[in-house]
């Protein structure tokens, strides 16, 4: 199904309307196949753009959550004029596993969606914020928390990318460093990061990136930035990316309608391989056991997916052309079936274990 064109109702004077390009967006809504009368959920409503194809395509509710109190608040207006159709909560969508779980809201919200989309990672008005610390290009603070406030309840009560840096050991930062940014010189990067920190305690961005610059040498051959892994690893850390990732996963298996769909764009390795390992455990497709699930019972379990497409969707020349924050977009996709969720565990879809 296709958005139908020139009818964004993003608030005329938003300023993010012309920031996002929403990514891969013909092929989320060809995986989400929005219809009237029905329920989707938009985890991740940065701008609004999937949120306003799906509410253009089909006469449709769509609840929708953001994490970043700015990101909330730059959709007021979209909600305002969707009359009704639109609900957007200030709240990361691990909550989905919450509803999920607790007795007071499960009838409300189990099985009642008929798809669930995620477009995961920082939106362009976050990365162009400079004082929300997520570039490596712009000076800014170090922050990165997506959550403005401490007291969201994640993330080590809402360490910013500072704290990490200025305060835990050595092991600890390359750890983090080799974890979730796949950083291989994570161990030097470290030892550069403790020793500059003794003399003057890190607050800005670009002071890091240039510590991680001195350290790596130069630029990367393809292209990017050095700093690059060790800002995506900070980020992960901080927002605790991979245990939301986790959450909302779980939650959306259950609140997800028998034929409802499951979309996921992701943007690194990390966040595809559980996606991946997710929808092929569910859809019957990993044959494999593990430490927690032997591979008997693997068997026994009915698949709560149909996988839709067994390799990624990516984005067209033409789209990365447009847009290059596409370039490294992913699409999976799963229908849920009628079968049981299965239970949850953490260990199991391969989230690097960090002591916290
Ligand atoms: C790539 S943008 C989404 C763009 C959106 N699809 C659009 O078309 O405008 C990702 C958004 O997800 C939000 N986000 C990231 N992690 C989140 C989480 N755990 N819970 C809720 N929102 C989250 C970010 O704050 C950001 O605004």
């Amino acid at each position: 199904m296709t958005p139908r064109r020139g009818s964004d109702q993003r608030g005329k004077g938003d300023p993010n309307r012309d920031r996002h390009i929403p990514v891969l967006l013909s092929e989320v809504l060809e995986a989400l196949q929005p219809k009237s009368g029905e329920r989707y959920i938009d985890a991740t409503f940065g701008a609004g753009g999937y949120t306003s194809a799906i509410l253009d395509a089909a006469d449709c509710q769509v609840l929708a959550f953001d994490r970043d109190p700015s990101a909330v608040a730059a959709g007021a207006d979209l909600v305002a004029s969707r009359g009704g159709a639109l609900e957007l909560r200030l709240a990361p969508f691990g909550q989905l596993l919450d509803w999920a779980e607790d007795p007071e809201t499960q009838d409300r919200f189990v099985g009642q969606f008929d798809g669930v989309v995620f477009d995961l990672g920082v939106s362009s008005m976050q990365l162009d914020e400079a004082e929300r610390g997520f570039s490596f290009q712009s000076e800014g603070p170090l922050d990165m928390r997506m959550f403005s406030a401490p007291g969201e309840g994640l993330a080590e009560e809402g360490l910013s990318a500072a704290d990490v840096v200025n305060t835990f050991d050595e092991a600890r930062i390359a750890d983090i460093l080799f974890q979730y940014g796949e950083e291989r010189r994570s161990r030097a990067i470290a030892r550069a990061i403790v020793a500059r920190r003794v003399q003057e305690p890190f607050t800005r961005t670009l002071d890091l990136a240039d510590v991680v610059a001195k350290v790596l040498g130069g630029g990367k051959p393809d292209g990017r930035h050095p700093a690059t892994r060790t800002f995506q690893a900070l980020r992960i850390f901080v927002n605790d990316e991979l245990g939301q990732l986790l959450r909302g996963l779980f939650g959306a298996e259950r609140l997800l309608k028998p034929g409802g769909r499951l979309v996921l764009v992701t943007f690194h390795s990390l966040e595809d391989r559980i996606v991946k390992r997710f929808l092929a455990s569910r859809g019957g497709r990993s044959g494999q056991g593990s430490r927690h699930i032997p591979q008997s019972s693997i068997e026994l379990r009915a698949p709560s997916f149909r996988i839709v497409n067994p390799r990624p969707l990516t984005s067209s020349k033409g789209e990365t052309q447009v847009n290059p924050r596409a370039r490294s977009a992913r699409l999976r996709a799963g229908v849920r079936t009628a079968a049981e969720p299965w239970e949850i565990e953490f260990a199991d879809l391969g989230v690097p274990g960090l002591a916290k």
